[in-house]
């Protein structure tokens, strides 16, 4: 069965989601800024600062390879993954990709209290969802399914995904 995977920019709710589709299904939760933080035993931000991004980006293709590989999981992917289109290659290879879709406005109200996102610790973080959106869309609109966040609750959320999941699988 293919995985489930979760694309959009950071905060648009994949991890979340991710555990609730997780509840309501029989497949298991992995988020790919985790597995990374538990490889390496540092934090995304200690990675971005020590390592620089290029590093970060290359164990997140290495972990997005080996997820690729297996199945029945519910995969939550960092907002930048897509920009490397072998990634996208990959992850399509058994999974059915779903970008949450919401405006930069809401990201940002969802975001603007975290601190764990290097790319949005700077002066203007809303600038920042902004610029990306537009630099990334392109790349989250290649998913399966593209599902408007902004006015849905987690429920409606999940319950369709679910829907659509299985009518297309
Ligand atoms: C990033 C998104 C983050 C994390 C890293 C870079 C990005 O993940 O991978 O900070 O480039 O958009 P989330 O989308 O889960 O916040």
């Amino acid at each position: 069965m293919k995985n489930i995977v979760l694309i959009g920019l950071m905060g648009a709710g994949k991890s979340s989601v991710g555990k609730k589709l997780s509840q309501l299904s029989d497949y298991d939760f992995v988020d790919t800024d985790d597995l990374i933080e538990k490889k390496l035993g540092l934090t995304i931000s200690e990675i971005f600062a020590q390592r620089g991004e290029s590093f970060f980006r290359e164990l997140e293709a290495s972990v997005i390879l080996d997820l690729s590989s297996q199945e029945k999981l519910i995969i939550s992917t960092g907002g930048g993954s897509l920009q490397n289109p072998l990634n996208l290659e990959n992850l399509k290879q058994n999974g059915f990709l779903v970008y949450l879709k919401t405006t930069p406005e809401s990201l940002y109200g969802r975001i603007k209290n975290e601190k764990h996102r290097p790319l949005l610790c700077n002066d203007n973080p809303l600038a920042t969802l902004k610029e990306l959106l537009i630099k990334r869309e392109e790349q989250y609109l290649q998913a399966d399914f593209t599902i408007d966040t902004t006015d849905k609750d987690i429920d409606e959320i999940t319950n369709e995904i679910l829907k659509v999941y299985n009518e297309n699988i």
